[in-house]
C-alpha cells in the first residue's frame, strides 16, 4: 500500500502535535507517535514517564493503545518522531513498542522515523516492522490448532 504525501504529512503532523503532550520530566525525551489505520483514521500518543521509571509508557504504545481503544485493530503505517537535536544516532523503537506493534501490524508495515527538533521531519528512515522485529513472539503461539481431519 503506497501512502500519498497528503497522508504521510498527516501523520507526521498528529506525531508532532502529540509530541508537545510529553510527559517527560526525568529524561527530558520527547517522542511522538502516530498511527494510521486501516480505516483511515490517524491516533496519536506521547511518552508519558513516571516518578517510578518502569511505568514509563513511551510514544508508540499510547499511540497504538489509543487506537485499539477505539475500537481499531488493524493499521497501514506509523510514524514516529524524536526531539533529538544534538543527540547521537537517531532513535529506533524499543523492543517492548515491536513486540506490541508485532501483535496488531503486518511484518511489512511500514515505520517511519525522524527527527523533530527543527519542527520539520529531518533524517527521516522508512523500514519494514520485520526489519525491527524479524522473529517475534505471535499470537499465533497461543491459539489452537485447526482440528485435524480424520
Ligand atoms: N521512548 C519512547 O517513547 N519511545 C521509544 O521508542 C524509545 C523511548 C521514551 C520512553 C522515555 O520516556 C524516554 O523515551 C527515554 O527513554
Amino acid at each position: 500500500m503506497k501512502l500519498s504525501k497528503t497522508v504521510l504529512d498527516a501523520l507526521f503532523d498528529k506525531a508532532g502535535k502529540t509530541m508537545q503532550n510529553s510527559y517527560s520530566p526525568y529524561s527530558k525525551f520527547k517522542v511522538g507517535a502516530a498511527v494510521l489505520t486501516k480505516s483511515g483514521h490517524i491516533y496519536g500518543g506521547t511518552n508519558i514517564e513516571n516518578a517510578s521509571y518502569g511505568m514509563t509508557l513511551c510514544a508508540e504504545r499510547n499511540a497504538i493503545f489509543a487506537a485499539v481503544c477505539n475500537g481499531e485493530r488493524e493499521f497501514d503505517a506509523l510514524v514516529i518522531v524524536f526531539k533529538q537535536k544534538d543527540l547521537g544516532p537517531l532513535s529506533t523503537p524499543c523492543g517492548a513498542c515491536r513486540q506490541v506493534m508485532s501483535e496488531f501490524c503486518s511484518p511489512e508495515m511500514p515505520i517511519y522515523t525522524a527527527d523533530l527538533s527543527t519542527g520539520r521531519p529531518q533524517r527521516v528512515m522508512k523500514k519494514k516492522l520485520k526489519d525491527y522485529i524479524p522473529c517475534p513472539f505471535s499470537p499465533a503461539a497461543l491459539l489452537k490448532k485447526p482440528a485435524q481431519k480424520k
